[in-house]
């Protein structure tokens, strides 16, 4: 595989075009946002850091049969996917109380819900992401009814999976966000990231925070937080 030109570049993340039609390369960029693009900055080896947890925990939802866009770390900061046609909703999946939930509800973070949140929303940056329902995404021409349904279950097992995995090391999953896309032949898969960047992540032992809240919430010791989440997946992967 050789990597070709640039494609695409966001805030977080570069993607170039393969001599393969099928796949792209996607670089994780050391540059973080919050807040829509109001708060911004560069974290060194941030990229590398967010690459090498994705990598880790996407390998291991292939090895537990979820369908995901990832094929193989390239480089530090890259990761070979499969090309897909991205659908622009995102779930948040949340098994505690946390950030806008806590908000918009006015509940305390910390609250353990009696069953798991799956939140819809659109992907619209322009209209801050806002939330949405089944219904509005079908009327909207986004997935159908019958692939609403399998993307909660496949965002019911994911949830599963993480949860597995960062017991064993010593971490709640308080909620994360993810985003799905068609392959060619229709098939659903996960094609995002799952790193601190994008998962509220509490030392079990602590409850200190271990994601990305520490940037936003000017907390410190963002990057090696991040080292430390790295680590503690490689001990128990690798
Ligand atoms: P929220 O509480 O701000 O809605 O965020 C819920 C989870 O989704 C949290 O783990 C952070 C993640 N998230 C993203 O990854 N990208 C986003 O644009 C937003 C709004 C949330």
């Amino acid at each position: 595989m050789k990597e070709l030109e640039l494609l695409y570049e966001g805030s977080s993340k570069q993607i170039y075009k393969t001599d393969c039609d099928d796949h792209v390369v996607v670089r994780f960029k050391d540059h973080t946002s919050a807040f829509y693009n109001i708060k911004r900055a560069i974290i060194e080896h941030k990229g590398r850091l967010t690459c090498e947890i994705s990598s880790m925990v996407l390998e291991y939802l292939n090895s537990q049969n979820i369908n995901t866009h990832f094929v193989e770390r390239v480089g530090a900061d890259g990761q070979l996917c499969r090309v897909v046609e991205h659908i622009p909703v995102e779930v948040i999946v949340r098994n505690v109380v946390a950030g806008s939930m806590a908000k918009r509800l006015g509940l305390d973070e910390g609250i353990i819900p009696q069953n798991t949140i799956f939140d819809l929303c659109l992907r619209r940056s322009d209209l801050g992401d806002p939330l949405i329902n089944d219904h509005h995404a079908v009327a909207l021409g986004l997935l159908s009814y019958e692939e609403l349904a399998k993307m909660y279950e496949m965002s019911a097992s994911i949830n599963k999976c993480l949860i597995e995995l960062y017991d064993k090391v010593g971490i709640t999953v308080v909620d994360f966000k993810i985003e799905f896309g068609r392959t060619s032949d229709g098939t659903l898969v996960l094609a995002d990231e799952l790193s601190p960047d994008t998962c509220r992540l509490w030392d079990k032992a602590t409850g200190e925070r271990m994601d990305k809240d520490r940037f936003r919430r000017d907390l410190g010791r963002v990057r090696e937080t991040y080292e430390e989440v790295a680590e503690r997946l490689h001990n128990v992967l690798k």
